[in-house]
Parts: C-alpha cells; sequence; structure tokens
C-alpha cells in the first residue's frame, strides 16, 4: 500500500520519500535493469579520487563486493585491512585468512585478511579474498527541504574485491553486489551503528528503469518517518502493516557452517485468498527440521517463486476468478503459466483491474482492525505485461522440491515500501 503513488501525477518521485520531521534521512538511489529485473544502486569508494560503482542489491549475500580492478579501484587512502584477527573479522563471520603478499597493499591484495566470498546466485564458483574497509558516499535528504538532497560519507564500510568470476548472471550494468542481509557486515547494520540510527531499513524497489529524475527507487536507512509527496503530511510507517521476521534455524547460504541460521528474511504465510477465496493446497508452508520451506524476500528474483503445487492451486483459482471478471485467457508465455487478453483487463487505480491475491500473514495488525497481517497484491504488482496485448500473472512454478516455499519476487515488492526492522524484528509493508 505504502509508496504506490502508481498513477499519479509526480510518477518521478515515486519513491522518494520526503521527511519532515525533524531528522534527516539517509538513503541510496536504486535503479531497475528492466532486461534483466534486477535492482541495482550505486555510490562513490575512496579517496582522494573516489571510484563510483554499481551493485545489485541483495538481501542474501554473505558480502558486499565489487569487481575492483575493473571499476579502477586500484589504490586508495582511505582503504584500510581488516585483519584476520581482529575482532571485528569475528564480528563480520570472516572466513579464515587471506594472505596477499605481492608488493604493497591494494584493496585487492592485502595481507593477513579476514577471509571473505563474492558470490552471486548465478555464479557457480565463490571468489575469496580479503575484506577491507573503505569510506563510501551516502545521501541525506533534508528535513526542510525534500527536494535537497545532500552527501554524507561513511568510514570503513566493509566489502572484498573480487575477479570478473562471479559477475556471472548480473545485470551488465552492476559489477558486484551490496548486500543487505542480517548480518553485522551489511551496510544497514554499519550505518546504524555509524551514525546512531535505529537498525532498520526500507526497500522502495522501482517499477521502472531510470527517469530522468535520474532514479525512481531507493533504500533508507535509519527507519520512519516516511513522507511522500503528494500526500506529504502521512506518515507512511505508520500504515505499515507488520509481520515477524522468522529465522530459518538452517542456513540457506552457498557456504555455510553446520548450525548456522539464515541470514535471509523470512516471513509466515498461513494461507493465500484470491479476492477472498481461500486457495487450497497440501505442500506445507512452514519449514521442516532441516529448515526446507518458508516464505522469504528475494531482490535477486524477479518474480514470486511457489512450490509447484500452491503455484497450481493459486493459478487455477486466480484464472476462475478472472473468468467470471469476463477476463479471455491466452496461450501462456514462459516462465509464466496464466496469461490473459489485456483487452479483457481494465486499467484501475491499482493497476490491472484483475483479482486480488492476499498472503495472510503471522500477527494481527491494528492498521487492519486487528485481523491477521497480510501482504495484498493488487494487478499493479502481479501482472507482467509481455506484449501490448498479453498480461500474465506474474507468478512462476518453483517445482516440487523448493528449498523455500514462498520466494517473494522483485515485481511484488515494486512501488511498495517493505520496512525491514531489525530491532523489533519485523517486516512492514
Ligand atoms: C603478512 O602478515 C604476517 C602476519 O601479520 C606477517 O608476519 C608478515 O610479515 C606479513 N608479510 C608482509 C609481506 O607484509
Ligand atoms: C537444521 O537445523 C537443525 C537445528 O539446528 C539441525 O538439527 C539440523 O541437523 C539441520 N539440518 C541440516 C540439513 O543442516
Amino acid at each position: 500500500m505504502a509508496c504506490s503513488l502508481l498513477l499519479s501525477l509526480s510518477f518521478l518521485l515515486l519513491c522518494i520519500v520526503s521527511d519532515s520531521a525533524s531528522s534527516t534521512k539517509l538513503l541510496l538511489p536504486i535503479v531497475k535493469d528492466d532486461t534483466k529485473t534486477q535492482y541495482f544502486t550505486s555510490f562513490l569508494v575512496g579517496a582522494p579520487k573516489p571510484t563510483r560503482v554499481y551493485l545489485a542489491v541483495d538481501l542474501s549475500n554473505l558480502w558486499s563486493w565489487f569487481t575492483c580492478d575493473i571499476y579502477g579501484y586500484k589504490s586508495s587512502s582511505t582503504f584500510k585491512n581488516v585483519d584476520c584477527d581482529s575482532p571485528k573479522c569475528a564480528t563480520y563471520g570472516g572466513i579464515g585468512c587471506v594472505s596477499c603478499t605481492s608488493g604493497p597493499p591494494t584493496p585487492s591484495c592485502t595481507n593477513n585478511s579476514c577471509g571473505a566470498d563474492a558470490y552471486s546466485p548465478w555464479s557457480n564458483m565463490l571468489y575469496s579474498g580479503g575484506l577491507v574497509g573503505d569510506t563510501i558516499s551516502l545521501y541525506t535528504l533534508q528535513a526542510q527541504n525534500p527536494a535537497q538532497i545532500s552527501k554524507a560519507s561513511l568510514r570503513d564500510f566493509p566489502f572484498t574485491c573480487a575477479d570478473k568470476g562471479p559477475l556471472k548472471g548480473l545485470s551488465p550494468y552492476t559489477k558486484g553486489i551490496l548486500t543487505l542481509a542480517r548480518r553485522p557486515v551489511a551496510l544497514h547494520a554499519h550505518i546504524s551503528s555509524a551514525f546512531k540510527v535505529p537498525h532498520k531499513f526500507a526497500l522502495c524497489l522501482p517499477a521502472s528503469s531510470a527517469s530522468i529524475a535520474g532514479y525512481n527507487g531507493a533504500v533508507y536507512f535509519g527507519g520512519g518517518p516516511y513522507y511522500l509527496p503528494p500526500t506529504s503530511r502521512i506518515d507512511l510507517s505508520r500504515s505499515l502493516v507488520t509481520t515477524p521476521i522468522v529465522v530459518n534455524p538452517n542456513s540457506t547460504a552457498p557456504i555455510y557452517t553446520v548450525g548456522d541460521p539464515s541470514i535471509e528474511y523470512f516471513i509466515n504465510v498461513r494461507s493465500i485468498k484470491v479476492d477472498g477465496t481461500p486457495v487450497r493446497f497440501r505442500s506445507s508452508l512452514s519449514f521442516d527440521k532441516d529448515g526446507v520451506g518458508g516464505t522469504k524476500i528475494s531482490t535477486m528474483d524477479p518474480y514470486t517463486v511457489l512450490h509447484s503445487e500452491t503455484y497450481k492451486a493459486l493459478t487455477g483459482v486466480f484464472v476462475s476468478k478472472a473468468t467470471t471478471m469476463k477476463i479471455t485467457r491466452v496461450a501462456s508465455v514462459a516462465p509464466f503459466g496464466a496469461c490473459f487478453d489485456a483487452q479483457t483487463i481494465a486499467n484501475t487505480k491499482t493497476g490491472p483491474g484483475v483479482p486480488i491475491i492476499d498472503l495472510i500473514l503471522d500477527g494481527k495488525s491494528p492498521v487492519l482492525h486487528n485481523k491477521n497481517a497480510r501482504w495484498r497484491i493488487y494487478g499493479a504488482n502481479s501482472m507482467v505485461k509481455v506484449s501490448n496485448k498479453v498480461l500474465c500473472l506474474g507468478f512462476v512454478d518453483g517445482g516440487s522440491s523448493p528449498r523455500t516455499s514462498i520466494v517473494i519476487g522483485g515485481k511484488q515488492m515494486e512501488d511498495n515500501l517493505v520496512e525491514i526492522d531489525l530491532e523489533a524484528n519485523k517486516l512492514g509493508q
């Protein structure tokens, strides 16, 4: 609900939250690569001549990393090694010690460094390197003048340099990953301690690629209030529907030590409804004894991925509800399994006029008169335009034995403010 000024005139300000309270807000812009459906940010690293880097925003990565050499980031007066025997390395969850002793230390060649791995979900390999810290640039929104964006800098932001191996599958606009996973080494944790702001962040993923305004999405750090033009008198943090963040006791990372919990953001989905009708399926949505199952959010999956049985049940109810609305089904377009004639779908304030999907969540919400929390998905977030004539239900079949039962993907989060509160362990949207 929040952040969705879909059809407003100020679409360029879609995700730009103004802040009329006394505090300033820290943020990084987010841009969408439409062809890959990936979301990335950009900032400057190092001194005295900073390097601009473009990194995919990921909620699941162990480390932030980029290809230092490709960006020409080879020396910096503000970079520091994170020593492998330092308390910082232990806090960050460093993996052993890495040594590179060919000549004077550079960001991609440090001696006695805290071990870290560069990885993307599409690369079948990890690139191991040393963890370093350097100054990066952030933006702040000014209290009195929301159009006025100024710069802030953050020292010792931890990341590792990689070669081009782990770039596989990433948008060609990016050469690395910024992690926002549930981990002390993630940017949100570092911002929270450096600027003494609440340990929260909120994503507003843009629905379209960059506009003439430069960017139309953002990640905000430090929590609300969130004021969104043009109704900037309403604080969106008060209308967020929240549900507890649950910890999957079994790691979902590419490498881990037995006993490590997952660093991703899981929530409990109890049931799914389409226009109020429950979707019936037998497969469980909870974790089994090995942490298989559950529901997580992911910016690296363009569309929500469901266990096959759940997917078929949801599609079945959706198609029959759509049929009663006189929406005509047409041949499917991969990867989607339910596509419709766009001419038979009305345009509404909330996007294409299709059945509404509700994920019913744990927790009662005061915003919903103390009913169960829900993640409501209107046409704007459920339908993907594959051509001028065809709109498809933007959910995909994840097979019959997925690691996670429901992966809520980027499309379903676009133009919605999704807040992760790491103090109260709640997800709000
Ligand atoms: C690398 O670090 C180790 C451990 O601190 C040290 O003994 C060694 O001399 C260092 N090597 C170089 C080339 O700096
Ligand atoms: C999952 O975690 C539980 C609790 O820590 C543990 O007993 C179980 O062996 C783990 N399963 C796997 C496959 O690691």
